[in-house]
């Protein structure tokens, strides 16, 4: 088409597209130009504007390899991650929340009440709860996979002082559905931002934490799989994560005790905890799988 003009682009655009493209493909790329011409109409972008939204994406290119996403990062710090997050979740589970960079597939299967602490240093986390249905019925072998930070704030994978999956587990829930075990009490964390995420947290004076948090994932036969993170209630970065993943039933009490018949008495490391320690009481419900 020649001669487009600043109405007529969008259009242009979409007449290139072939009629044989798929329909969802081109329904989402159609909607995507229309918001993108849009927005350079609205903001009358500047052609110094637009080069450095075109540097920022660049330079997110140079910085990501196999082990480091910075185009994964834009899209949770800008809110996107959690947008689709919650725009894919249903209603009347366990909130979902960010799966992040960190979780490796492969940890040690734990039987119900074992230890991830060992010699990690820190207050000795106990936590337990149950995988229910959304009737209330517990679920049987389901697969609960537990990652962290250590107290310095680390995963393992960043951390060349930790062993390989420190503070990483799977476990299998038992006939009551319930899983239990000891760990530490994991540390806010900052998101990397020594590349363009962290050029945009300055330029908008956003801070690059997060709350403390534990991550879950929590899968069972027919219902349908959780990603999700526990945070910490009091933690001073519930109301500023950098990636927005707080959800109100995601905050649980860290309960400070030092009452040793109150633990679980299934635990691996029996009633060898710190004293005081925490004792963290968490419920999973999953949804049924959409059919
Ligand atoms: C995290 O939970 O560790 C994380 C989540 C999103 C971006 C960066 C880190
Ligand atoms: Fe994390």
């Amino acid at each position: 088409m020649k001669n487009v003009s600043i109405d007529t682009i969008t259009q242009a655009f979409l007449d290139y597209c072939g009629d044989d493209t798929d329909p969802r493909t081109m329904f989402v790329l159609q909607k995507m130009v229309e918001h993108m011409h849009a927005f350079a109409k609205e903001t009358e972008l500047t052609h110094a504007e637009w080069a450095r939204g075109l540097k920022f994406l660049t330079d997110a290119g140079k910085i990501t390899d196999d082990e480091r996403n910075e185009f994964v990062l834009i899209s949770d710090v800008t809110g996107m991650s959690s947008l689709v997050d919650m725009i894919g979740s249903q209603h009347g589970g366990t909130s979902s929340s960010v799966l992040g960079p960190f979780h490796s597939v492969g940890a040690p299967l734990l039987p119900v009440g074992g230890d991830l602490k060992k010699d990690n240093d820190g207050t000795t986390v106990v936590i337990e709860g149950h995988v229910r249905d959304i009737d209330g019925n517990p679920v049987e072998g389901a697969v609960i996979e537990l990652w962290q930070t250590a107290e310095n704030g680390l995963y393992y994978s960043q951390d060349g002082g930790q062993d390989d999956f420190n503070l990483c587990c799977s476990m299998k829930t038992g006939p009551d559905g319930r899983y239990a075990m000891t760990t530490v009490k994991p540390a806010p964390y900052k998101v990397p931002d020594d590349g363009p995420v962290g050029e945009l947290f300055r330029a908008t004076g956003r801070t690059p934490w997060r709350p403390s948090h534990l991550h879950f994932i929590v899968q069972a036969d027919g219902l349908k799989s959780l990603v999700t993170e526990v945070f910490a209630n009091g933690d001073p970065y519930l109301d500023k994560d950098a990636v927005f993943g707080v959800r109100s039933d995601l905050i649980m009490d860290y309960v400070e005790t030092s009452d040793l018949d109150a633990l679980p008495d299934d635990l691996e490391v029996g009633r060898d905890v710190t004293l005081p320690y925490y004792k963290v009481d968490f419920d999973f419900t999953l949804v049924s799988e959409p059919n």
